[in-house]
């Protein structure tokens, strides 16, 4: 049997061994800091010291794996993914790119080649900023652009970060101790699936990124006044639902106007009872755009819609940005190298922009970025229809290798 697939067979079942930790029995639902989580991050430890690397798990939670040159001066090169995930999520969304990594690995260790720089595997342990409401919590600190004031986020349950961290056995104070510097990078290198449905149309197995988009994320309070559902005649109600689901349905039109993506994720009523009216209601609002002035734009737009929206309805809200990163580049030396894998190993070559989040956006402002993209079934992704077969799997590790193997040579 080729030799590739049956390393995709072996990186399948690690896959669906970490797929069967979740929080919930039914779907996959591993946030930052849960138990979940940790026993992932475990079992995922205990493979990296199983596969030979110098392995460890940082005070932010992110699982690491050291394969170190024997030239002790040299820079590093980051292979890298998450392994948190959404809530009810796929199970290829992030373990991907850190299983493959691992494969990765292990075969440079078997075949004895000699690496003129260290190579350090990372799962990150918050990429999708479900928990938190803010994401990158992992790489950003790996980045060393961490910021303190993240500390006092709290979650839901109205847990900080600083709590999250002390009972993940991290040290909050020690988070700068884990960053790689900025002049010890030699570059990043991400595989993830596309998440979307440009490969799968065409029929072809993997991408190269070109650049990612930026994203604005806020969270928006409207508050009406709560009331009996029987009384209260229509035209006095200050309903903070209806409030809402206006913003919504001008954050489509809108979204659609300026040629971005916006979408209201999450979405709370307070008290909520089916025979009382809203009186608060919190939602979620995330805008991206690989353009900065068209995110800029769209996104003052939408916060003057929601203004006069509010007052028309007599509604109260409170406006508050959570995160915003700008569009980044994926490096050009890095993409040449990996167009010539993508060429040498026989699959027709295709570079695209991403829209979804990555781990390489926080990591782009020290380190040179590259990312593959690996075809998925119908490009549908945060959800576990979520599917990737192993042949496209097979694929990514021949053209990965061969990205290495032109790294070590251009040193
Ligand atoms: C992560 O998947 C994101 O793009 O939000
Ligand atoms: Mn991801
Ligand atoms: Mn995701």
């Amino acid at each position: 049997m080729d030799k590739a697939i049956q390393r995709a067979e072996k990186i399948m079942a690690q896959i669906n061994e970490l797929a069967a930790i979740s929080e919930e029995s039914q779907g996959i639902t591993r946030l930052f800091g849960t138990s979940a989580f940790l026993q992932g991050s475990h079992t995922l430890l205990a493979w990296m010291k199983a596969a030979g690397l110098d392995s460890r798990i940082d005070n932010i939670g992110n699982v690491r794996g050291r394969l170190p040159s024997a030239d002790s001066h040299a820079k590093t090169l980051v292979i890298a993914s998450h392994i948190d995930t959404v809530r009810n999520a796929g199970k290829f969304d992030g373990p991907l790119g850190v299983i493959m990594g691992l494969d990765i690995v292990t075969h440079i260790i078997q075949s004895r080649t000699e690496l003129p720089f260290h190579i350090e595997l990372i799962a990150f342990s918050d990429e999708e900023g479900v928990r938190y409401h803010t994401t990158y919590l992992g790489s950003k600190v790996v980045a060393g652009s961490f910021e303190t004031n993240l500390l006092q986020k709290k979650d839901d349950a109205g847990i900080t970060l600083q709590e999250t961290i002390v009972q993940m056995k991290g040290d909050p104070g020690q988070l700068k101790t884990d960053a790689i510097a900025p002049e010890e990078w030699l570059g990043y290198f991400e595989i993830h699936i596309e998440q979307g449905p440009v490969l799968y149309e065409r029929d072809i197995p993997v991408a190269i990124v070109t650049a990612i988009a930026g994203q604005k994320r806020a969270e928006i309070s409207f508050t009406g006044v709560a009331g009996h559902a029987g009384t209260v005649p229509m035209h006095m109600r200050q309903d903070a639902l209806c409030c809402a689901a206006a913003f919504i349905l001008e954050t489509e039109k809108l979204a659609l106007n300026h040629s971005i993506v916006a979408t209201v994720g999450k979405l709370q009523i307070t008290g909520a009872a089916s025979n009382t009216i809203p009186g608060t209601v919190t939602c979620s609002l995330d805008l991206r755009s690989a353009d900065e002035a068209t995110a800029a734009a769209a996104y003052e737009e939408l916060y003057n819609t929601c203004i006069t929206i509010c007052s028309k309805r007599n509604i109260t809200v409170r406006w508050q940005l959570v995160q915003q990163t700008a569009p980044i580049a994926c490096d050009a030396g890095l993409n040449a190298l990996l167009a010539q894998a993508v060429t040498e190993c026989g699959y027709p070559l295709i570079e695209m922009p991403c829209g979804a989040g990555h781990d390489a956006v926080a990591v782009s402002a020290v380190s040179p970025v590259a990312m593959l993209f690996v075809r998925c079934f119908k490009g549908i992704s945060h959800n576990p229809e979520e599917d990737v077969e192993l042949k496209d799997i097979a694929a990514a590790i021949k053209v990965s290798d061969n990205f290495i193997h032109q790294l070590i040579r251009s040193r």
